[in-house]
């Protein structure tokens, strides 16, 4: 297994694990299959590698298959363009409790830490997953609220948690 940053001739293969994910793992995302399922594929390149450079995209591939993904969004504003989102974690069920999503998420953190101006990492979470709950934790995010009734699911409304963790690079040391 090895993860690399996703280039535009990965869309495809980055659509259908995608589309996986919204249907294997509902509760953990706000998209739903039947949405991303008729977006174009000028729709999973921006999200994998934006012309504009506001997208990255990281991919666990075993041999030439992709099983795993991340992705990051970043703000062009002035006001917010210190900090990134951490969005589409998941790990094809073949592929999980080998340390494929550690991989992916230490590869996004190093990516942002070698980005100039990035200062935190954002994501949300749906209450109860605790893999992915205990992955962010141990990739140092912390949680600081929890939105109530934040998504509709199959049993009913859930909440989602919101975490963050401070990038801290040579010239940013004091950061919290
Ligand atoms: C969450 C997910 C990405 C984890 O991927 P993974 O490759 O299996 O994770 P790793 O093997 O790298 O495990 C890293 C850490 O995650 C946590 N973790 C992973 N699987 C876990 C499980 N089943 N139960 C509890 N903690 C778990 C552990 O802290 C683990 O560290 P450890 O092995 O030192 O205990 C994967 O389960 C997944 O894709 N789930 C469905 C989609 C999803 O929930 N995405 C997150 C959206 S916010």
């Amino acid at each position: 297994m090895h993860v690399a940053l996703l280039k535009t001739a990965d869309a495809p293969q980055y659509r259908q694990l995608m589309l996986e994910a919204y249907e294997l793992a509902a509760d953990a995302f706000t998209s739903t299959v039947e949405e991303r399922a008729t977006e174009p594929e000028s729709f999973w390149i921006r999200r994998i590698a934006d012309p504009t450079g506001t997208s990255a995209a990281f991919g666990a591939f075993r041999g030439p298959e992709l099983v795993g993904t991340v992705a990051l969004e970043f703000s062009t504003r002035p006001k917010t363009r210190h900090r990134a989102l951490v969005i589409g974690m998941y790990v094809s069920p073949s592929a999980r409790g080998v340390g494929a999503g550690k991989a992916l998420i230490e590869a996004a953190v190093k990516h942002v830490q070698e980005r100039e101006g990035i200062l935190l990492l954002r994501l949300t979470v749906t209450e109860g997953n605790e893999p992915a709950f205990n992955l962010y934790r141990s990739a140092r995010f912390e949680v600081f609220g929890t939105e109530p009734m934040a998504i509709l699911t199959s049993s009913g409304f859930k909440a989602r948690v919101h975490m963050w963790r401070a990038i801290e690079r040579d010239n940013t040391a004091a950061l919290p």
